[in-house]
């Protein structure tokens, strides 16, 4: 037996949706509260698998986490030890490879196994070692686990060749305590790194340019407690909106950042959605007559790659013909093969896909093979016709906080059943 997600289709939301803290912060921020030498706060937790298996791997490390309530944690790492996370749980998702930076940083040693994550096409971390290498840490591998070791952290000047996401951040926690100056060129300058370089300035950090391609930490001897609220999520934000782009009779989408979701926001202008953006919402009313367009995801701020599997979806519904082109994971088009299943008419092309709409689509078995193909498949099954089961939801429950809870208050017909 294992779980399936059932969606019947057609029926038309309307609500309102308040987005969670944003899961690509959480993953690094808990990592991150282990610097400090007292407890740490931290409100706006998502509810996603992710989350749970980062409090799995802290208290291995004999790490104290309390849950206060739903979204709100308290990380003691007053008593931790850092013991080698050999354990399976590390390859169960891919932010386990935060604990690298911040373990190297507090102690100086890191033995950890490969992280794991979602499928997107090779996913290397060969900038990360280049980090941590460049502030004077020997880098081994053998039996499934990198051992990553320093007599001293020296702060480095770092130039990424690609603007990592991952990297940046965990370059970041390394050279927190590390002796002198790092300077990160060619950062990446998601929203998610301003949250987490937020988080260890609030402990006593010393990290400007966070949010620009060039970051300064200046390393420090001591950290400590503190309180953090968690930035909201733009890529659920991003999907609420476009699930109301397709079904909504009207939508207000709270607890956003408007400006973290420009990319995306113009494009569904062009395609001639109706929308009212607000300070930190916005309200979106269906249009049956959209236009496609071309998208072409790139770094913070272009459109994000984690959107570009549910915009997909969406373009299905539209008049033309829409080309979306993957920049940073090129083979991140599972989603396409599985919304053809439904009825859609995409071809693939090197790094690519055509979209030719509209096209009636219809529920059937399908899988999320990913997290954001999850998503895609979501945004299918309320627009499809008749009823849609979703295999592997384990993906969906890695990154979206409650969403049968958010889209059952705003009138789909969503639920789970154990099937054969
Ligand atoms: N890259 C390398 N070497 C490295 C690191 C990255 O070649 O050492 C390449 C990657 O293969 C990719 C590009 O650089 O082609 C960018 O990867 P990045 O490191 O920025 O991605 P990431 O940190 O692994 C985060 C998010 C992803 C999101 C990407 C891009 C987390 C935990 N994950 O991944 O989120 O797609 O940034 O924005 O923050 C998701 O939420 O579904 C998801 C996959």
């Amino acid at each position: 037996m294992h779980e399936v997600m059932k969606i019947e289709g057609g029926h038309l939301l309307e609500g309102e949706v308040t987005i969670s803290g944003a899961k690509n912060a959480t993953v690094a921020l808990i990592p991150a509260a282990v610097l400090a030498n007292g407890p740490v706060t931290i409100v706006g937790i998502p509810q996603i698998a992710d989350v749970k298996a980062l409090a799995d791997i802290l208290r291995i490390l004999k790490v104290e986490v309390i849950e206060v309530a739903d979204d709100h944690l308290i990380i003691d790492p007053t008593n931790m030890e850092n013991v080698d996370l050999d354990d399976d749980i590390v390859t169960k998702l891919r932010a386990s490879y935060y604990f690298m930076g911040a373990l190297l940083g507090k102690y100086g040693y890191v033995r950890m196994k490969m992280p794991g994550g979602c499928y997107l096409g090779p996913r290397p971390i060969d900038l990360h070692l280049k980090g941590f290498e460049a502030l004077g840490a020997k880098v081994t591998y053998d039996k499934a686990c990198y051992t990553i070791q320093a007599k001293k952290l020296k702060g480095a000047k770092i130039f990424l060749d690609i603007a990592s996401v991952g990297a940046t951040i965990n370059i970041m926690m390394a050279s927190v305590y590390a002796e002198g100056r790092t300077t990160i060129e060619n950062a990446a300058k998601e929203p998610e790194i301003i949250d987490i370089a937020t988080l260890l300035n609030r402990m006593g950090a010393r990290i400007r340019g966070a949010g620009t391609n060039v970051i300064t930490i200046d390393g420090v001897r001591n950290l400590s407690g503190c309180f953090h609220e968690i930035i909201p999520d733009r890529i659920e934000a991003g999907t609420f909106i476009i699930i109301a782009a397709a079904m909504a009779k009207r939508m207000v989408i709270n607890n956003i950042i408007p400006q973290h979701l420009d990319a995306l926001l113009s494009k569904l202008k062009d395609m001639g959605v109706n929308m009212e953006v607000g300070v930190d919402k916005v309200v979106i009313e269906r249009n049956e007559n959209l236009r496609s367009v071309d998208v072409t995801t790139r770094p913070y701020p272009g459109f994000a790659t984690d959107l570009q599997q549910p915009l997909t979806a969406l373009l299905t519904q539209a008049h033309g013909e829409g080309k979306v082109t993957e920049t940073i994971y090129i083979e991140r088009f599972k989603h396409c093969i599985e919304l053809c299943k439904m009825g859609a008419d995409i071809d693939l092309i090197p790094a690519g896909a055509i979209i030719k709409g509209p096209t009636s689509l219809y529920g059937t078995k399908v899988s999320a093979t990913d997290l954001r193909c999850g998503a895609a498949m979501i945004v299918a099954g309320l627009i499809a016709e008749g009823v849609t089961e979703i295999d592997n939801v384990y993906h969906i429950d890695r990154g979206y906080s409650e969403i049968d809870r958010k889209l059952s208050a705003l009138g789909a017909k969503i639920w789970r059943e154990n099937v054969d």
